[in-house]
C-alpha cells in the first residue's frame, strides 16, 4: 500500500447470482460491481458518483465486509486493504470472526435514519453501542464520550434520555453521524447520508460533516447520486456507472473539466448557473441505466452515449490517464472533436 493511503481497493468485482425457473437453479449473475480500483488517503474525502443502481451501497458494503456473511453466495473478487494497527490487512480475505476485530475502524453514516436507528435504544445507547463493542472504557467514561459527541453534532445533551422516533430527520442523522464517530474509526463511509432528509435541512447536515472531517482529519467516502452534494465536501471524485469506474480525479477538475460522455452528462443536469456545463445546455441521456444481468457488451454506456461509434461494443474501455491525476474510461473522450459533438 501507498504510504499516505488509508484504504486501496484493487481490481474489486462483485457478483450476485440470481436464481429463477422452478427449481432455483443459477441462471445468471448481477454484476453489481466490475473491477474497479479505488484509493483514499489518510484525511481525505472521496466522493463516489453514480446514478441509483450503478453499484455504489455494493462497494460500502464490500469495505464494511458485511457482503459474505449477509448475502450467501456472494461472489466477491479482488482485494481491499485497510491499514489497521495491526498494519495492512485484505478485509475481503478475512473470516467472520477475524473481521470482528476491525469492525470499529471501519464505520458506516447510512442514508435513511427512519430505519437505521433502532426505535427502542435512548440516543444515548445507540451513540454508546459501538463502545460497548469496541472498547472496555467503563460507564462513567462512556457517558462523558457520548455527552461530547452529542455536543460536537448539535444535540443538546438533556436529549440523551429521548428515543429517536421523538427527533426530526435532521436529528436523527446527527444520531446516525454521531454513533459511527464515538469509536474514532480509521475510515467513515457515508452511503447518501443526505438523500432522505428535506432540501432545506441537507446543506446543515453535509457542513456538519464537513466540519468533523476538518477537526478529526477523518478520512471518508461520501456516496451520492447528485454531484453537486459530493463536489464541496470532496477532495476527489469517481464516477460510477452500472458497476464500473469512468471517471477519477481532483474534484475540481472532474467538476469543471468533466472528460467521460457520463461525468459530462451528469455535471450538466446540475441546475447551477455558474456551472460550465449547464452554461453549454443540458445533456439529456437516452433511456434508463441498463439492467445489470444485461450489461451491453464492450462499453457499459455505449447504449446511452452521445458520442458512441461501433467499435464502443467491441472493447472495455480501461482507465486512463488524461492529464495529471485525472483518469477516464472512454479513448473518443480525448478528441477534440468529440468533446465538442458531446456537448
Ligand atoms: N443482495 C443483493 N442481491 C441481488 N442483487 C443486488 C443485491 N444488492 C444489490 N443488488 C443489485 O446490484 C446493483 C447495484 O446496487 P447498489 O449497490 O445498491 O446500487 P446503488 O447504491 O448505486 O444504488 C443493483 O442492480 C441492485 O439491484
Ligand atoms: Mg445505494
Amino acid at each position: 500500500m501507498k504510504d499516505d493511503n488509508i484504504l486501496e481497493i484493487k481490481n474489486l468485482s462483485v457478483n450476485f447470482p440470481v436464481h429463477s425457473g422452478i427449481f432455483l437453479r443459477k441462471t445468471k449473475n448481477i454484476g453489481a460491481v466490475e473491477n474497479i480500483n479505488l484509493e483514499i488517503k489518510k484525511g481525505e474525502t472521496l466522493g463516489l458518483v453514480g446514478e441509483s443502481g450503478c453499484g455504489k451501497s455494493t462497494v460500502a458494503k464490500a469495505i464494511i465486509n458485511i457482503l459474505k456473511f449477509n448475502f450467501h453466495n456472494t461472489e466477491i473478487k479482488g482485494e481491499i486493504f485497510l491499514k489497521t494497527d495491526d498494519g495492512e490487512i485484505d478485509i475481503v480475505k478475512l473470516k467472520s470472526n477475524e473481521m470482528r476485530k476491525y469492525r470499529g475502524d471501519i464505520q458506516i453514516i447510512f442514508q435513511d435514519p427512519y430505519s437505521s436507528l433502532n426505535s427502542r435504544l435512548s440516543v444515548e445507547q445507540i451513540i454508546e453501542e459501538p463502545l460497548l463493542y469496541h472498547t472496555k472504557l467503563n460507564k462513567s467514561k462512556r457517558r462523558e464520550l457520548v455527552f461530547d459527541m452529542m455536543e460536537r453534532v448539535g444535540l443538546q445533551k438533556e436529549l440523551a434520555k429521548n428515543f429517536s422516533h421523538e427527533f426530526s430527520g435532521g436529528q436523527r442523522q446527527r444520531i446516525g453521524i454521531a454513533r459511527p464517530l464515538i469509536t474514532n474509526p480509521k475510515l467513515i463511509i457515508a452511503d447518501e447520508p443526505v438523500s432522505a432528509l428535506d432540501v432545506s435541512i441537507q446543506a446543515q447536515i453535509i457542513n456538519l460533516l464537513q466540519e468533523l472531517h476538518d477537526e478529526f482529519n477523518l478520512s471518508l467516502l461520501f456516496i451520492a447520486h447528485d454531484l453537486s452534494v459530493v463536489r464541496h465536501l470532496s477532495t476527489r471524485i469517481a464516477i460510477m456507472y452500472l458497476g464500473k469506474i469512468v471517471e477519477t480525479g481532483n474534484s475540481d477538475d472532474v467538476y469543471f473539466n468533466p472528460l467521460h460522455p457520463y461525468s459530462k452528462a451528469l455535471i450538466s443536469s446540475i441546475p447551477e448557473p455558474n456551472v460550465e456545463g449547464s452554461k453549454k445546455g443540458r445533456i439529456i441521456l437516452k433511456g434508463e441505466v441498463p439492467n445489470p444481468i444485461n450489461k451491453p457488451e464492450g462499453c457499459v454506456f455505449r447504449t446511452r452515449c452521445p458520442i458512441a461509434r461501433e467499435e464502443c461494443s467491441k472493447f472495455i474501455p480501461k482507465l486512463e490517464i488524461a492529464e495529471a491525476e485525472h483518469f477516464v474510461a472512454c479513448p473518443y473522450s480525448f478528441e477534440k472533436d468529440n468533446q465538442k459533438k458531446s456537448l
